[in-house]
């Protein structure tokens, strides 16, 4: 099946939530390793390569390696697995200093979700960054059997973390695929950074 939303955001700017958090991790050096999970067309994964960042981008689409071999010289930084998160989460033992989940969590079971979100303080190192959205309860994917999350709930999963930022905004507009929906988009950047 044709992985819609990577198709139309190849080559795209990555999300604006990543070059934020990016102002947020200048502590970390340059050989830090990057986590993308549900990677898509590696649009967030290549605004780190390029700023020097190794990168580990996990996506269930195998079309993840051709995504790969579109990005150029960045591809020597971008090492691409086609794995589930799921299983990833279940047998991984690395520790990243930035991890990325934008607009993938939700699609993920309840299983895997609270997997998730028990695991992200052991994937993390000391200082590390979470750059996270989820859909708010008012957005109409609500009605699709996608995840929605309250902000406070959110919050609370993710207390042992400092939130250095976190928004909630709610538009109507299109999916790629055309639908004219409602959303209700929750964006989160956190850190388990105790020093500040
Ligand atoms: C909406 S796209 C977001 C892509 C990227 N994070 C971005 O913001 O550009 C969701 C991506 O997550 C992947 N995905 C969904 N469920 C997954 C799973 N269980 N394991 C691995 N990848 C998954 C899809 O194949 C798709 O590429």
């Amino acid at each position: 099946m044709t992985n819609i939303f990577a198709e139309a955001t190849k080559g795209a700017p990555p999300y604006y939530l990543v070059k934020k958090a990016y102002a947020y991790i200048d502590k970390i050096d340059d050989n830090a390793r990057v986590l993308d999970l549900g990677a898509g067309s590696l649009r967030n994964s290549l605004f780190f390569a390029k700023k020097g960042f190794s990168i580990l981008a996990i996506d269930k689409d195998k079309n993840i390696h051709n995504y790969r071999k579109e990005v150029g010289d960045s591809a020597d930084r971008i090492e691409t697995v086609q794995e589930d998160i799921c299983k990833f989460l279940q047998n991984n033992h690395e520790q990243f200093s930035v991890i990325l989940a934008t607009h993938v969590i939700p699609f993920l079971s309840e299983n895997c979700r609270e997997t998730f979100f028990k695991t992200l303080s052991s994937l993390l190192v000391d200082g590390g960054v979470l750059v996270l959205t989820f859909w708010g309860p008012r957005d109409d994917f609500s009605r699709k059997g996608v995840a929605v999350e309250e902000m406070e709930k959110l919050l609370e999963k993710l207390q042992s973390f400092k939130i250095l930022f976190a928004k909630e905004r709610e538009y109507d507009g299109p999916t790629v695929d055309g639908w004219e929906k409602h959303w209700h988009v929750i964006d989160i950047v956190a850190s388990n950074r105790k020093d500040d």
